[in-house]
């Protein structure tokens, strides 16, 4: 599995706190089956003009600091999380140690009140740019629906559904499992923090669920496209236990 959303750079973000916590993660991660994954710290669009390249370097230093502890199983690639608090600047776009290693993807999110068309018009902004963006964890949003989501990737967005969420049995999980049901979901990631988060939860739960395949694109197809910097897979929508295709066929006497 390849994981292309966390926060294991150290000292660097509101995630892991030392190299040794890293470290510790990694081995869990290389313990479930993960082979790669894009270390993404927080760097919002607002700050990129003036201190993009301070924090370009800031991530290279706590790089080098990260790779002398690191598991070598498990091999290490670069990106950024970029919060657009403004539309992404046009030579960020250009620029490709924003993206995700190096590819044509970036990793984006919005603040947690962003207005679905405000969201689109971002986005739109980004894929005529020539790059993909690709959105975090678009559940954690209040305006997230699957109609909202839709509308993103029709824009030409791809969408990262957060691992552990899909098993929280309120709101931002039922989003998130409402999002694989409608097939909107196209990668999932740990989003870790330096903390347990996996995304061998998501590979479990799907697995049980009988959706082996979607499953093995969620995790593996899709993530592993981003590193060759190629086209992702539509994900087949996943008809989930207790999800909204049980709750159709109560409803109809099923
Ligand atoms: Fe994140």
């Amino acid at each position: 599995m390849i994981d292309l959303h966390c926060h294991l750079l150290p000292n660097i973000d509101d995630g892991s706190r030392s190299a040794e916590q890293s470290a510790a993660v990694l081995e869990e991660f290389a313990r479930a089956g993960v082979t790669d994954v894009i270390l993404t710290p927080h760097l919002a669009a607002s700050q990129m003009s003036l201190d993009g390249d301070r924090a370009v370097e800031r991530r290279e230093e706590a790089f080098q600091i990260l790779q002398r502890r690191a598991p070598p199983r498990i091999r290490l690639a670069l990106g950024f999380e970029i919060m657009l608090d403004q539309p992404l600047p046009v030579l960020a776009m250009g620029d490709r140690r924003f993206a995700l290693a190096g590819s044509r993807y970036y990793l984006v999110e919005f603040p947690l009140s962003i207005v679905p068309q405000f969201a689109t018009a971002a986005l739109s902004h980004m894929v005529r740019s020539g790059v993909i963006p690709i959105v975090a964890h678009p559940e954690r949003y209040d305006a997230c629906s699957p109609v909202a989501v839709s509308d993103w990737r029709s824009a030409g967005a791809r969408i990262q559904v957060d691992a552990t969420t899909l098993t929280r049995p309120h709101s931002r999980g039922r989003q998130a499992r409402a999002l694989l049901e409608h097939g909107l979901a196209d990668v999932v990631a740990a989003d870790n923090h330096g903390d347990h988060r996996s995304v061998r939860t998501a590979a479990e739960y799907l697995k049980a669920q009988g959706a082996a395949a979607v499953a093995a694109r969620l995790t593996t197809g899709n993530p592993g496209a981003v590193l060759k910097d190629e086209t992702m897979q539509q994900v087949d929508p996943v008809a989930l236990r207790g999800g909204l295709g049980d709750r159709i066929a109560r409803l109809f006497g099923g």
